[in-house]
């Protein structure tokens, strides 16, 4: 018996050598992009930094080039470290897949939504929720109102905590971002406060976390069926339940309440959508269309949430240690707003320094380092590279966002490069700077992104100035804690509140 095992063990290992070495040599016949050699089975993933998987691929780049292949367990991985290769890339619909991997499709319950779909699938769910996003705010006044709402709440918290270092911005930042994202989905008003509200964010930040602390369910999930606890599946899957479940309730009550005709929210049109399909191939019929539903809610918060808080919080943290910056922003605030009235969209336009100081924090922040990947749709050749159907791609971002040769001082906070000389003109597109990525799929939140982070930051600043805690120390505002998203390492922030005493003349108090 054992020796049955033993031949059976060992005629498995040459077949699986063999074809490993066959898929290698054949690639390299064909010019697949060069890379570090990866062992079989694990491929590259012993050789990086666990903790900045981002940071080696940019070491790495240095030998292998703009365009380099990496192994993780079977997968085949490209990064392109070039934003003209990138944007050329994602720019083509060939380009355009995801990865359909069981980490990546799990939350969607397969090819669903639009984050993580492809195809036929991907483009019906992605023009409808654009389109539909659009009627109940994205873009419009209502919008701007929700925003404020939140900030208002934020800078009543910090009004309470003024003088003292404020417990868990971050988290505070998020349930604001959060809620605004959830009220024009489901039309439901939460306070920051709310356990709803707490919960939902609760899964989405223990999903992240159990994702990166268990690198084996992306890299080998086949591992969850042998070791479901200590792969971190069993707790994995258990957040993902939760979050489901929470999506799965707030859409049937929807259906229970909703008066045909007269959508209140986004769900509420997506369902009438999904009433009016006959064609049962659609992505809106029936359960597919429920299925996909619950898809799109998920993606908008996984996508939309966490990214704009962290970066949020990235704000704060660089003017905090750039005195000089906040100084110059709030210059600007005064100036154009003045301390009598909210912020409004409209300021923008005025307000140049603002806008490159949300152009600096985004690219020094590089919340997503390597952009989500994609996949090549079918076998095909780019600069004469062979990319086999399924590859992953992911841009370097991060690496992009800090390269040298493009940013002079990369390591450094100057919102001025973002700025004419005479620092009357902002620069709004740079062919280097890519937070939102590229192409065809690029960020469909962008503009709501930014409306947030110029609307939070104009009211924040406009009532407070951020000074680090004397006892605590400063973090290296070049590192970073990843929990999927790159955040900032901990750090302990003093909002003191600004006094004005006449007009022209603000002093910060404590100063
Ligand atoms: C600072 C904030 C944000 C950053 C840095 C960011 C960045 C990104 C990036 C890099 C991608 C991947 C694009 C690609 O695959 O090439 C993406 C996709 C996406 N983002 Fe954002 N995002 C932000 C905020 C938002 C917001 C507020 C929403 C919506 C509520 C949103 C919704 C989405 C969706 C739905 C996708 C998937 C698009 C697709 O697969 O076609 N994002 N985002």
């Amino acid at each position: 018996m054992s020796l049955l095992l033993s031949v059976g063990l060992f005629i498995s290992a040459f077949l699986a050598t063999t074809w490993y070495i066959y898929q290698h040599y054949h690639r390299k016949h064909k010019n697949y992009p060069p890379g570090p050699i990866p062992w079989p089975f694990l491929g590259n993933v012993l050789q990086v930094d666990g903790k900045h998987i981002y940071i080696s691929f940019m070491e790495w780049s240095k030998t292998y080039g703009k365009i380099m292949s990496v192994k993780l367990g079977f997968h085949r991985a490209l990064v392109i470290n070039d934003p003209k290769m990138s944007r050329e890339m994602f720019g083509d619909l060939t380009f355009s897949g995801r990865p359909q991997a069981y980490f990546v499709t799990v939350l969607s319950g397969g090819c669903n939504g639009i984050l993580v779909s492809e195809g036929n699938v991907w483009e019906a769910q992605r023009r409808f929720t654009l389109r539909h996003l659009r009627d109940f705010g994205f873009g419009k006044n209502i919008m701007q109102d929700l925003i404020m709402d939140n900030a208002q709440e934020v800078i009543t918290w910090m009004r309470q905590e003024a003088g003292h270092p404020l417990p868990d911005l971050q988290r505070r930042l998020s349930l604001a971002v959060l809620n605004s994202l959830w009220t024009i989905i489901s039309g439901q008003r939460y306070s920051q406060n709310d356990p709803h509200l707490k919960a939902l964010l609760d899964s989405i930040q223990e999903g992240a976390i159990a994702i990166t602390r268990h690198p084996f369910l992306i890299v080998a999930p086949w591992i969850r069926h042998i070791l479901p606890t200590i792969s971190g599946y069993t707790k994995f899957q258990k957040v993902v339940d939760k979050m489901i479940g929470f999506f799965r309730d707030t859409i049937e009550e929807h259906k229970q309440s909703m008066v045909d005709g007269e959508p209140r929210d986004f769900i509420d049109s997506y369902l009438k959508e999904m009433k009016r399909t006959r064609d049962r191939t659609s992505s809106f019929y029936k359960d597919a269309g429920e299925q996909n539903l619950r898809a799109v809610v998920g993606d908008l918060f996984q996508a939309g949430s966490e990214t704009t808080a962290i970066t949020l919080t990235w704000s704060i943290l660089f003017l905090m240690t750039h005195q000089d910056a906040q100084r110059k922003l709030q210059k600007e605030i005064d100036h154009v707003i003045g301390q009598s009235r909210s912020p409004v969209l409209k300021d923008r336009l005025k307000m140049p320094y603002t806008e490159a100081v949300i152009l600096e924090v985004s690219r020094m922040a590089s919340v997503i380092p390597l952009g989500v990947f994609h996949s090549a749709l079918v076998d095909t050749y780019f600069h004469d590279f062979y990319i086999p159907k399924g590859t992953w791609i992911w841009t370097n971002q991060y690496a992009i966002h800090m390269d040298p040769h493009v940013w002079g001082d990369p390591e450094n906070f100057h919102p001025e490069r973002f700025l004419s000389k005479d620092g009357k003109t902002v620069l709004r597109t740079h062919e280097s700077w890519m937070p939102f990525s590229t192409g065809k799929r690029q960020c469909p939140g962008e503009s709501l992104a930014r409306d947030s982070l110029f609307l939070f930051i104009t009211s924040i600043f406009q009532k407070f100035t951020a000074v680090p805690e004397p006892n605590s120390p400063i973090p290296d505002i070049l590192d970073s804690d990843d929990a999927f998203f790159r955040g900032p390492k901990p750090f302990s922030v003093i909002m003191k509140e600004r006094v004005i005493l006449s007009s022209p003349i603000i002093i910060t108090v404590g100063e």
